[in-house]
């Protein structure tokens, strides 16, 4: 199986959700669990946004020892330099600079022609490698640069001795075939590409993040950004822990896998979603509430009889307990009956129960979610009854 490396940007492009702002402490205790999950690589902040940033980054990078830490810089001196100062201390430290290269960014943000875009990622790809040895380049908006330019803006950096090369879809436009044609025709075109690491960086304005990252492994990508529950700017980024249980599924298909510690997923996704304050919607992938909840009869008989009718990843492998049977209007007599035995009520009569389970489809109709006071209710007073 190829590695996967995962590069964890929870506390940068996560942190750029509208309405997130992490202290250093925060910062420190997302990283140190990225860390027990088997993060590879850690982007921590973007030091020159802020000195508290540049601090929250320095924190990071020095309490960090099992990955990788990164501090992001546009391609300019005093960005650079200001990652430098961030990651003083850290045992091991990489830059990532970036510059975008879409003819759009290119007329209307950085008023750059093809040539002046080429000159500034070369001064700055030297500049950045005086000060650390392994120096990842971003083109930003990769996703809508013509191909040929992009060629010529990979082989440039990887000429300069990058060791990561990101093609980011900043603006999450592409559909995966086109996503993956990048890295296969970067693979094909670039001379010497086997010398660096190509990355995937995708955004979900469309909902197809992970698609895609799992699309630019297929074409070969060795290493995926995104953050935990897929926060980030706008609609977010690709999700680590939905590409890291694709990998884990489907290892077969896809001949890849990361070296994370899938155990950690929930716990990392809580910390997460507490200390960010963004909820984890109910029906996430991998980590929302209803991940590894049924609640129809004809599914809710299924798991009860053998799980793999209805779950393809087992809640255990993702460090949580177990997965739940939720009692609504469309449940069936099988998964009642086992409510009743986990609420202690083992030697009812068949037509004790019976009488509850009409009780509760009454109660069903009426109410959404029926909770377990609810189900205790409504057996009392259907016991006291018969
Ligand atoms: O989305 C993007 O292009 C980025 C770059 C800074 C890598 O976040
Ligand atoms: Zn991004």
């Amino acid at each position: 199986m190829r590695k996967i490396y995962m590069f964890d940007t929870t506390l940068r492009d996560g942190e750029q959700s509208p309405g997130v702002n992490l202290n250093t402490q925060e910062k420190v205790e997302i990283a140190l669990q990225l860390e027990k999950l088997g993060i590879d690589r850690i982007e921590a902040g973007f030091p020159i946004a802020s000195p508290g940033d540049l601090a929250a980054v320095n924190a990071v990078a020095r309490a960090v020892k099992n990955a990788s830490v990164t501090g992001l810089a546009r391609s300019r001196e005093k960005d650079i330099d200001a990652v430098v100062e961030a990651l003083k201390g850290a045992q091991d430290p990489r830059i990532h600079i970036f510059l975008a290269t879409s003819p759009i960014h290119r007329k209307h943000k950085l008023r750059m022609e093809k040539h002046e875009v080429l000159e500034a990622a070369e001064a700055m790809i030297k500049y950045a490698k005086k000060h650390f040895s392994q120096v990842e380049f971003s083109a930003e908006d990769a996703g809508r640069t013509e191909l040929d330019f992009l060629v010529e803006v990979t082989a440039l950096a990887v000429r300069l001795g990058v060791s990561v090369v990101n093609l980011p879809d900043t603006v999450g436009y592409l559909s995966p075939y086109e996503y993956g044609n990048i890295f296969k025709t970067m693979k094909e075109q670039v001379p010497g590409i086997e010398k660096v690491q190509l990355s995937a960086h995708c955004h979900d304005d469309l909902g197809l993040a992970t698609a895609n990252a799992l699309a630019a492994i297929q074409n070969g990508a060795d290493q995926i950004e995104g953050t935990i529950n897929g926060i980030g700017e706008r609609a977010g980024n690709t999700a680590l822990e939905e590409v890291a249980l694709a990998l884990y599924t489907r290892g077969e298909f896809f001949q890849a896998a990361t070296g994370l510690n899938l155990q950690e997923i929930a716990k990392t996704s809580r910390l997460v979603s507490k200390l960010t304050g963004m909820p984890v919607p109910g029906n996430k992938a991998i980590v929302g509430a209803n991940a590894f909840a049924h609640e129809s009869g004809i599914h809710q008989d299924g798991v009860l009889k053998e799980k793999t009718t209805y779950e393809i990843i087992s809640p255990a492998t993702i460090g949580m307990k177990d997965s739940k049977l939720v009692l609504g209007k469309h449940s069936g007599r099988h998964a009642f009956r086992e409510k009743l035995v986990d609420l202690g009520f083992e030697g009812l009569s068949e037509e004790q129960v019976n009488a509850a389970f009409g009780k509760f489809k009454d109660l069903a109709d009426r109410k959404k979610d029926v909770s377990n006071e609810d189900i205790l209710a409504l057996l009392e007073e259907k016991i006291i009854e018969t």
